[in-house]
């Protein structure tokens, strides 16, 4: 795993930007998207920059469950807002939360189906608390596909900020599974914030564990770590260099 460690997250994500837009001028036509609020500032260059996306695809990690893409929680209406409105794909997938609503496995099929016939050359990630990818919580097999997700305690409680009550945070969840986020050519993860320190030391020092679903990452050929100073504070110096 390479490991790029920046003063703040304004040039962590300056440097994530450039690995897509190299990626994409190297060749690759789709595009990992995820959500959260790391990955904001490197939409906001991706907005800014000259970059083309009308001849790119972009599959994104998950979607809450019973939320339609026009509520303003959902991880439709944030692509829309952070990147799509401004720079569309030629195409868009996201998952479908509403269909998931009564038929989470038809939604799950769908997905794995889009994600088959669209292999992923370049997958953004961001880094949970606890470890988690997207919405794979620890626990989750490493062999496991696009699949409904009961959302853990601590992922609603770190979500709720986003929203007005933590009774609105949905309580399941759309996601590609380990396998196909593992199956994307190259990997780019950031993590900035103290708050993150402990699950970057977990993924790349710990061992690869499904207790700590990013350590999977380890057995990837070509991940790119992107942290500042802060998440990096807990890694050993060899890790740092
Ligand atoms: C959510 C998302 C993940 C994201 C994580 C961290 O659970 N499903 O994709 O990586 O939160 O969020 P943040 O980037 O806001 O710290």
């Amino acid at each position: 795993m390479k490991i790029i460690i920046t003063n703040n997250k304004e040039s962590g994500s300056t440097e994530g930007f450039k690995l897509f837009k190299k990626s994409i001028e190297n060749g690759a036509k789709v595009i990992g998207l995820a959500t959260g609020s790391t990955p904001v500032a490197l939409y906001n260059e991706w907005t800014q920059s000259n970059l083309d996306n009308s001849n790119l695809i972009s599959i994104n990690l998950d979607e809450y469950t019973g939320l339609t893409p026009d509520n303003d929680q959902s991880y439709h209406y944030f692509m829309q807002k952070n990147l799509f409105d401004k720079k569309p794909f030629k195409k868009s997938y996201i998952p479908d939360g509403i269909k998931a609503i009564n038929d989470p496995q038809g939604a799950s099929d769908d997905y794995n189906e889009i994600i088959e016939e669209n292999p992923i050359d370049i997958q953004l990630l961001g880094l949970g608390q606890n470890g988690h990818i997207a919405f794979n919580e620890p626990g989750t097999s490493f062999d496991s596909v696009t699949h409904e997700v009961k959302l853990t305690e601590s992922t609603i409680q770190a979500n709720s900020r986003f929203f007005r009550n933590i009774d609105d945070v949905p309580k399941s969840a759309i996601c590609m599974g380990i396998a196909n986020i593992m199956s994307a050519k190259e990997i780019v993860i950031m993590a900035f914030g103290e708050n993150k320190a402990d699950a970057v030391k977990k993924m790349v020092e710990g061992p690869v564990t499904e207790d700590v679903p990013a350590s999977v990452l380890q057995n990837h050929s070509n991940v790119t770590l992107i942290i500042d100073d802060a998440a990096a504070s807990k890694l050993s110096e060899e890790s740092k260099n």
